[in-house]
C-alpha cells in the first residue's frame, strides 16, 4: 500500500507540524506530510516546514478572522486535493474550520488541543484549565467537525497540574505530550481501524 499523504494547517510555531514530519521521517508513521499551508503569511512554521524540506505556503484568508469558509475555505481544498492529501491535520490553525473544506474531507481532518477536551475548549486552554485549579490536565485529539473543538475524541492524555506550575510551565509538559500523542492518534486513523459510534471512536 502508498504511503499517505497528509496535509497540515498552521497559524504559528509549528512544533507539533515538525513532530508529524519527524514521525513520518522516523517510520513512526507510515504517511508523508506532502503540504503546509498558513493562514498567517510570515508564520514561524512555515519556514520551518521549508527547513525540513516539505512543501509550505500560506493563503491568507480574504474575509473573516476567526472562521475559514466559502472561498477561503475552497482554496485550501483545492490545494490540498492537487497535493494528493487524504488527511488533513490542524497544528495550531486558528481559525474554525467549515464548508466547504469540510465537506471536501468528511471524517478527514484531525486536531489537537491542549485541554483534556471537553474541558476548557477555545483558546489559551492551558491558562483556562490553570486558573481553574483542575489537578490534572493534558491535551486531545479529535475529528473536526463545525463546532470548537467538539467533535469525536480520537486520543487523549493525563498531565498533571502541580502546586508551583505557572500557566506557562504546564504548557510546556502539555506540549511534550502532544508532539507524542499526535503521530499516535494519526497512525490509530490512518490504519482505518476504528469506528465512530456517535460520539465515541472505538478500535476494531
Ligand atoms: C498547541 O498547543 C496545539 O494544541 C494548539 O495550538 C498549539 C500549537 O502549537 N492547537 P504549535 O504551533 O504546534 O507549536
Amino acid at each position: 500500500m502508498s504511503r499517505k499523504r497528509i496535509g497540515i494547517m498552521i497559524s504559528g510555531r509549528g512544533s507539533n507540524m515538525a513532530a508529524l514530519i519527524v514521525a513520518c521521517r522516523e517510520g513512526r508513521l507510515d504517511a508523508e506530510v506532502a503540504l503546509v499551508l498558513s493562514d498567517v503569511a510570515d508564520a514561524e512554521g512555515l519556514e520551518r516546514a521549508e527547513n525540513l524540506d516539505v512543501p509550505a505556503r500560506a493563503i491568507v484568508p480574504k474575509k473573516y478572522r476567526t472562521k475559514l469558509d466559502g472561498d477561503d475555505a475552497r482554496a485550501y481544498a483545492e490545494a490540498f486535493r492537487e497535493a494528493g492529501v487524504e488527511f488533513i491535520c490542524l497544528a495550531g490553525f486558528m481559525r474554525i474550520v467549515k464548508a466547504p473544506l469540510l465537506e471536501a474531507f468528511p471524517g478527514r481532518i484531525l486536531n489537537i488541543h491542549p485541554s483534556l477536551l471537553p474541558s476548557f475548549p477555545g483558546l489559551e486552554a492551558q491558562r483556562q484549565a490553570w486558573e481553574h485549579g483542575v489537578k490534572f490536565s493534558g491535551c486531545t485529539v479529535h475529528f473536526v467537525d463545525a463546532s470548537l473543538d467538539g467533535g469525536p475524541i480520537i486520543a487523549q492524555r493525563i498531565v498533571p497540574v502541580l502546586d508551583d506550575d505557572t500557566a506557562e510551565t504546564l504548557a510546556e509538559r502539555i506540549l511534550t505530550e502532544e508532539h507524542e500523542l499526535y503521530a499516535e492518534a494519526v497512525g490509530k486513523v490512518l490504519s482505518g481501524r476504528y469506528r465512530v459510534m456517535g460520539r465515541r471512536v472505538v478500535r476494531t
